[in-house]
């Protein structure tokens, strides 16, 4: 039987969701009755993988998390630490802070991915036990491609070989902070995690995501 080492989960919910056109950041919305955070971080609660979450978000929302959670019963250690101007500079907190120190691997999901399965959870960390970086892809059902600034079709892409990536992707922990110590000196935006484990030439495995693990963006993703 597999021994699992220690993971640790962070769930970035620094983000301001302007494309939401909600007053509120979207991922303290409520979705049928519980904020949309609240479900994500129960699903990684349910799966019993961590020890304990990050969460970096705004300080002015770090007691409505923790009273939501008390009054549901979700018992999981949570720590906050500050967001920052970019996702990737919300997960850097995280990597750098003290609650990471004691860390093997780290496994990385937005909070506004609430409809993940705890299956998959488990297979994501089951799997960077053995390939130290791992993230979910869902095949690409539409053609997809490159246009120029002008509007006009500059390439199509294979689609056979394109796939949509979804998070909860885990890595080593030590190799992702090296990554992210050296990336954090350019200037450059990431959009996930396993683009900074690329750039410094960390090999990242894919396994099958969800088609039901959407990220909620926009009003007609809450319908
Ligand atoms: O903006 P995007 O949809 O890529 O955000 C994905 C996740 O990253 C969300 O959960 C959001 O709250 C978080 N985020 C963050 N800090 C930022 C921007 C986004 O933690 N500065």
């Amino acid at each position: 039987m597999l021994a699992y080492k220690n993971t640790i989960a962070i769930i970035p919910a620094g983000g301001s969701g302007k494309r939401m056109k909600a007053d509120i950041p979207k991922q303290f919305l409520e979705l049928r009755g519980v904020p949309i955070i609240i479900r994500t971080i129960d699903k990684l609660h349910k799966s019993k993988m961590f020890s304990k979450i990050i969460i970096p978000t705004h300080f002015e929302w770090i007691y409505f998390i923790k009273e939501n959670l008390e009054s549901r019963g979700i018992d999981i250690p949570v720590f906050f630490v500050p967001n920052g101007k970019e996702r990737q500079d919300s997960i850097y907190n995280a990597l750098i802070s003290p609650y990471c120190a004691s860390a093997d691997y780290v496994l990385i999901h937005d909070a506004v991915r609430p409809k993940l399965s705890v299956d998959l959870i488990k297979r994501v960390v089951k799997e960077v036990h053995f390939y130290n970086a791992v993230i979910p892809v869902i095949p690409a059902k539409d053609t997809i491609k490159i246009v120029d600034k002008n509007g006009f079709v500059f390439k199509t892409l294979d689609r056979e070989r394109l796939r949509i990536v979804q998070t909860p992707q885990a890595f080593s922990y030590i190799d992702l902070r090296k990554a992210y110590e050296q990336v954090m000196k350019l200037d450059k935006v990431f959009t996930d995690d396993s683009a900074i484990a690329e750039h410094c030439g960390i090999s990242v495995k894919t396994i099958e995501g969800e088609e039901r693990n959407i990220k909620i963006t926009t009003p007609e993703d809450m319908e």
